[in-house]
């Protein structure tokens, strides 16, 4: 059984069609209400609140009794603006409550926590950070993670670093890729940094690799998942026109470091990861940000 904690948001939601499309496996599925979400002949949903410790432990101690659960840990508070704002409230959800939650589920046969590129600072002159290069966080949010994937370290779990990931939204609410996508068909223009750099994927296919790596190999347990190129949102919103038939003149470049929303808070102009260990552990040629991955 997988259990997905935290399963309602973007991520999640893809992580469930990808663990229903690659494996036999059910799942558990976790979100913080009662919604009625996406539902699957193998999936079953519970409520938990990972800073309620009653709703963890009523959790646990149901999945204790499921043998060899694979557990892929996603809630987190994570708008770097919040984050900052609400610091001791931020810390609270991503780091002590994923720490005794990490605490009590020796049982689990994988647990994998994901993490962000955020947690490398900026890339200067377009150097890719490896799995082992140090960590130097530019906000408080990728202290958050950081703090998380030391605690999943130390307890021998395993970390997946993602990119910035976009995808049209399967779940309740409405992805940066979907907004872009209104703009464009209401003929609106619409901007996007042109001068800060990520190796972005979307997230069926971050949701993809995340689950061969977990079925194929858990030896290596820091993991970047992300693809070849180092692109910037306005790279990527040209790619959505042309994916979605709308026209590329609407989407318009603006300097990331220029802008009033940028600078609300510190962030690394340019975070490119190096994807040659998920390459080598998954024999991969090569990574596109939308495309399937070509094999070798
Ligand atoms: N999106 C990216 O580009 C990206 C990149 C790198 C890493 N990540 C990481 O991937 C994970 C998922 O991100 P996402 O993009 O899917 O964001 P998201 O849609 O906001 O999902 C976050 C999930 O965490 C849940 N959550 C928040 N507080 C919680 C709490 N106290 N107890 C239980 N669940 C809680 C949310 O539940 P509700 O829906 O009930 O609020 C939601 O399901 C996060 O850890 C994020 O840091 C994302």
């Amino acid at each position: 059984m997988y259990a997905i904690i935290g399963a309602s948001g973007f991520f999640g939601s893809y992580i469930i069609k990808a663990v229903l499309e690659k494996t036999d496996e059910t799942i558990l599925a976790t979100s913080r209400t009662k919604n009625e979400f996406q539902t699957y002949d193998r999936v079953i949903w519970r409520t938990c609140d990972v800073s309620d410790p009653w709703s963890v432990d009523s959790l646990l101690n149901e999945l204790s009794r499921e043998a060899g659960v694979k557990i892929v840990y996603l809630a987190a508070y994570h708008n770097p603006e919040l984050v900052e704002r609400n610091r001791t409230l931020a810390w609270d959800i991503n780091v002590t409550a994923f720490s005794a939650f990490l605490n009590k589920a020796p049982f689990a046969k994988k647990l994998y926590y994901a993490s962000t590129d955020s947690v490398y600072g900026n890339s200067a002159d377009g150097y890719r950070f490896k799995e082992n290069d140090a960590l130097n966080p530019a906000n408080f949010y990728g202290h958050c993670k950081c703090a998380a994937e030391a605690l999943s370290i130390h307890q021998g779990r395993n970390v997946a670093r993602f990119p910035f990931l976009i995808s049209p939204s399967i779940t309740y609410k409405k992805h940066f890729y979907d907004y872009i996508v209104d703009s464009l068909r209401h003929g609106i223009p619409y901007e996007m940094y042109v001068d800060s750099f990520r190796s972005s994927l979307g997230f069926d296919r971050a949701a993809e690799l995340l689950v061969d790596l977990i079925e194929i190999d858990d030896t290596h347990q820091i993991v970047n998942v992300c693809g070849d190129k180092a692109l910037s949102k306005y790279d990527i919103g040209l790619m959505i026109a042309k994916r979605e038939n709308l026209t590329p003149n609407l989407i318009r470049p603006v300097s990331a470091t220029e802008s009033d929303t940028w600078n609300k808070v510190a962030r690394a102009p340019s975070t490119i990861m190096d994807n040659s260990l998920l390459k080598e552990i998954l024999d991969l040629q090569y990574v596109d940000v939308f495309e399937r991955p070509i094999k070798n």
